[in-house]
């Protein structure tokens, strides 16, 4: 008997939702709406709105007029400026709020006089899209730290103000902490977002009680690649874009599946996968609960 359990918070966050939702109701009312580069994480709902029209633009310069949706994680400051100042783009900013709270507080501190001489530390991972923008908030005062080899090679003078990259774990940002802390007064600014946590905290949960987890999202999205990282450490996992990427041969001699999903999974893909895993444990007798059931 096959038994396949669904995470709770599995799919699209608050921040993805929304951003989505400001972009179809964009592309509901004006013909040139174009996304500054793909406006979430995920290469099938971003090719779903292009279906819609909604073109993925690389360089914002060849547009001449029309809207111009900027992303979830942010752009950089200078660019984003740029962009206002240009009448004919309708600048539409679809980042977070948890994103441009991270945003506020680097720009805050790197401006704040009783931080003159302090460092700030970004924790996250420096070529993504998210931490390159959090950086041009800081002044030049930013210094990125992606793990606690980095952290113990770090030399810096002054005091420290710690921030972090929405998507990060706790357990690399306490990590992270607890090694520059030994060397430097730090101030921490914790701005990890919960809907991350909660995500992260429920597919552990479901992973310590399957036999196998397939984590759904795009390969591009730091948050589903770290979700399954979570997983793998607790069971066997596999993290799949598409239902098309299942094979039979995982679901040989097991009794239970844990799905979950990043938060730029979109719902229908989710729904295709849970399909697919229908037909494939045909053979199984199949039991659909929710991951809440798990005592
Ligand atoms: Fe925002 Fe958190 Fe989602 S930062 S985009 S609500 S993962």
């Amino acid at each position: 008997k096959l038994r396949v359990k669904i995470a709770e918070n599995a799919g699209f966050c608050f921040g993805v939702r929304r951003a989505i939702d400001l972009t179809e109701k964009t592309a509901g009312k004006e013909r040139k709406v174009y996304t500054l580069g793909p406006v979430i994480h995920n290469p099938q709902e971003v090719k779903r709105l292009e279906k819609k029209g909604i073109k993925t633009l690389k360089d914002p310069k060849k547009v001449k007029s029309g809207s111009i949706i900027l992303r979830t994680h942010g752009i950089p400051c200078n660019l984003h400026k740029k962009l206002e100042e240009n009448k004919n783009i309708n600048v539409i900013d679809a980042a977070c709020p948890f994103v441009k709270r991270a945003q506020n507080t680097i720009k805050r501190l790197s401006t704040d006089i009783k931080s003159k001489d302090k460092t700030i530390i970004v924790v996250g991972e420096k070529i993504h899209p998210e931490v390159i923008a959090l950086v041009s908030y800081g002044s030049g005062k930013c210094i990125i730290v992606e793990n606690i080899k980095e952290a113990q090679k770090f030399r810096g003078r002054g005091d420290l103000n710690i921030v972090s990259q929405t998507t990060q774990t706790p357990e690399n940002f306490n990590s992270i902490i607890k090694v520059l802390k030994k060397r430097y007064k730090t101030k921490v600014y914790n701005t990890i977002c919960k809907a991350t946590l909660d995500r992260q905290k429920a597919a552990e949960k479901l992973a310590k009680n399957v036999d196998l987890m397939i984590v759904i999202g795009g390969k591009n999205s730091g948050n589903t690649t770290r979700l399954a990282q979570i997983c793998s450490e607790k069971t066997k996992t596999y993290h799949i874009e598409t239902a098309c990427s299942i094979k039979e041969k995982w679901f040989k001699n097991i009794n239970s599946v844990g799905l979950t999903a990043g938060a730029s999974t979109p719902d229908w893909i989710i729904k295709e996968i849970e399909m697919r895993i229908k037909e494939v444990g045909a053979k199984h007798y199949l039991e659909f609960i929710s991951a809440a059931d798990i005592k």
